[in-house]
């Protein structure tokens, strides 16, 4: 899941192409590279780390060119090292790589018999030497096609040739990848944001496309080798900040915007003056829907859970909920009547992305719940609600998150007054009530001093537990995943009613443990189990809302009140300490909070 830019030019390429690097660095960012051409000479620099290591490296040497390729790096094959950062060469092409070649490992037999020497541990070298090899005997598109057709697995290919002095070749199977027009020069890159500070003209490879990129002209290939026409398209010209801002993080940005956007999302959707919420060309009759399929991963999976509940509740809709890595490999009854939702902060997570093509080809109803627009997802769905919340870069989704949770409700209501489960009366309530939530998440969000104190426990500690009920036990899982991602601790997010049944023998003496009891319906259960933990030497953190009503339990640690809003939009609130729980927890450990180890903001590798 890395980045790949590419330009072919008539000036200097390698100072952008480090600067489109460090806008790729939310796709992974574990090493990097570049390889230039410069008088029939393949020159690479390369590292591990960061992009900055990179800049640095090249400012000691000297290395030019007007066509070059970038890279970087979240290692599938091969540890995050120098020697396996992108580009991977051979003495006559250079490549860069995203996604996994499945048959590497035979393929580098064949071609070790045949005398090529290996330097990396990464399945993607196996390209630079398939190219290699056939190009021996064939012609450079037919060497393409034949080389694509070799490989299994997912890529998305950005290749330079020793002896074509303007040639960059993108090709694409799986993974996303652009292509972008401008003055004299063109270019490749994994997404079109990496593009925007040179072009606004860009298009987008399908499965199976390859291009030919030349500084003043491109061709583009179906997987047979046939030439295709492409839709140009223009970018729209956001000037969304990617700027921390005054904020040490993104993270911490990101957290505090959240009343605006919300905000914004809301006055996206809601009429104000007629009292519903608008749902523009939705493409489908509320009675052609029976049910729904929710998809997406990670916490885009954790909003699906949470609107399982909301449409339970308040429509005659049956819900399923997938994890889309579990979901694209069942065999699945599909339904006419069915409306398949995909949720993606980012649009381009692969295993979201395989899902609904498989509805896709099955030819579903489908739906996507994106932030980025631009996005594979969003192209590929029939209808797209956008949320709204502008970029989001910290690997942590926070605001997105309150964002995939908004649309979903707002969809919900709309399902709700139209299918007639809920009258014009409550309908406009839960509408009012909407237009709160963003002040309410103001306030919540004024408990820094608190949380940062509970934090410090929860950094010292061995492990914890994050416990709910109902649409409180997504948010624990929530909680859980933030603290694991960012801490790098072991949390575990469970149905506070499951405890007894297994995981309640984790609990220690001293063992922090975080309760989701808002006062909903479900507050006394909660407050039984949470008892049943505190017996047994848990040092609990209760999450609640305000409430004139005591709380009727003993020794609990901390408790934490988020303000009184309904039922319904109490996990808008209850999500707000557990992400800045995380956050301080990972500042006390001094850890990168925007970067946390291991991960990349956008999964385009399955
Ligand atoms: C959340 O904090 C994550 N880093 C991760 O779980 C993320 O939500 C997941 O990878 C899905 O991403 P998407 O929304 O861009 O599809
Ligand atoms: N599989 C390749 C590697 O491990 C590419 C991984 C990626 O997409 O970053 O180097």
């Amino acid at each position: 899941m890395c980045g790949i830019v590419g330009i072919t030019s008539n000036k200097q390429v390698t100072s952008r192409i480090i600067n489109s690097l460090k806008k790729l660095e939310y796709r992974g960012y574990d090493s990097a590279g570049i390889a230039t051409l410069e008088e029939g000479i393949i020159k690479e620099v390369k590292c591990e780390g960061r992009v900055d290591i990179l800049e640095k490296n090249i400012s000691k040497i000297n290395i030019n060119g007007e066509i070059g390729i970038g890279h970087v790096r979240w290692a599938t094959h091969g540890k995050p090292s120098t020697l396996n950062a992108h580009p991977h060469s051979s003495e006559v092409v250079s490549v860069v790589h995203n996604g996994i070649i499945e048959n590497s490992t035979i393929l580098k037999k064949l071609l070790e018999k045949k005398g090529h020497q290996f330097k990396s541990q990464t399945d993607t070298e196996v390209i630079a030497h398939l190219v290699t090899d056939y190009l021996k005997k064939n012609n450079l598109k037919n060497t393409i096609v034949k080389v694509l057709k070799k490989l299994h697995g997912s890529f998305a290919l950005g290749i330079i040739f020793k002896d074509q002095p303007d040639l960059i070749v993108g090709a694409r199977r799986g993974s996303p990848l652009a292509v972008g027009y401008g003055p004299n020069e063109n270019y490749l890159g994994s997404d079109s944001y990496a593009l925007k500070s040179m072009t606004n003209k860009v298009s987008y490879l399908n499965d199976g496309e390859f291009c030919l990129i030349k500084k003043d002209n491109i061709d583009f290939f179906d997987t047979k080798g046939n030439k295709i026409n492409k839709k140009i398209l223009n970018l729209s010209k956001n000037d969304q900040s990617y700027d921390k801002g005054d904020y040490k993080h993104f993270m911490s940005k990101e957290i505090e915007e959240q009343p605006t956007t919300i905000k914004n999302c809301v006055n996206e959707y809601v009429d104000k003056v007629n009292q519903k919420i608008n749902i523009y060309n939705f493409p489908w009759k509320i009675n052609e829907i029976k049910s729904l399929v929710l998809v997406g991963c990670g916490t885009a999976y954790h909003s699906c859970m949470i609107a399982k509940y909301w449409f339970e509740k308040n429509s005659l809709l049956e819900v399923n909920v997938d994890i889309a890595s579990e979901f694209r490999y069942r065999k699945l009854k599909f339904k006419k009547d069915c409306l398949y939702v995909f949720v993606s902060q980012s649009g381009e997570t692969a295993d979201t992305y395989a899902a609904l093509d498989i509805c896709k080809k099955n030819k579903m109803k489908i739906c996507s719940i994106v932030n980025v627009v631009e996005s594979s997802i969003a192209r590929d769905s029939d209808f797209v609600l956008p949320i709204h919340c502008g970029p989001e870069i910290g690997v942590a989704s926070t605001k997105a998150f309150l964002g995939q949770m908004l649309v979903l409700y707002m969809l919900c209501l709309k399902i709700s007054f139209d299918q007639k489960i809920i009258n014009k009366k409550v309908y406009v309530q839960k509408i009012k009530n909407l237009l709160l939530l963003s002040k309410l998440i103001k306030k919540t969000l004024l408990i820094d001093n608190k949380i940062q104190i509970i934090s410090k426990t929860f950094a010292n500690s061995r492990g914890s537990m994050f416990l709910g009920r109902g649409y409180s036990f997504p948010i624990a899982l929530e909680g859980a995943l933030k603290l694991k991602e960012l801490a790098y601790m072991h949390a575990e997010g469970y149905p506070a009613g499951e405890m007894k049944h297994g995981p309640l023998a984790l609990i220690e003496e001293g063992m922090p443990v975080v309760v989701i009891a808002p006062r909903d319906e479900l507050y006394k259960k909660t407050v039984s189990n949470m008892q049943e933990v505190i017996s047994r030497g848990a040092k609990v953190l209760l999450i609640t809302n305000k409430s004139k009503d005591e709380i009727f339990s003993e020794n609990i640690w901390e408790t934490i009140t988020v303000e009184n809003v309904s039922n319904d939009l109490l996990p808008f609130l209850t999500t707000i300490p557990l992400q800045k729980l995380a956050y301080y927890s990972a500042l006390e450990k001094g850890y990168d909070i925007d970067k946390p180890r291991n991960l990349a903001k956008s999964v385009t590798v399955e």
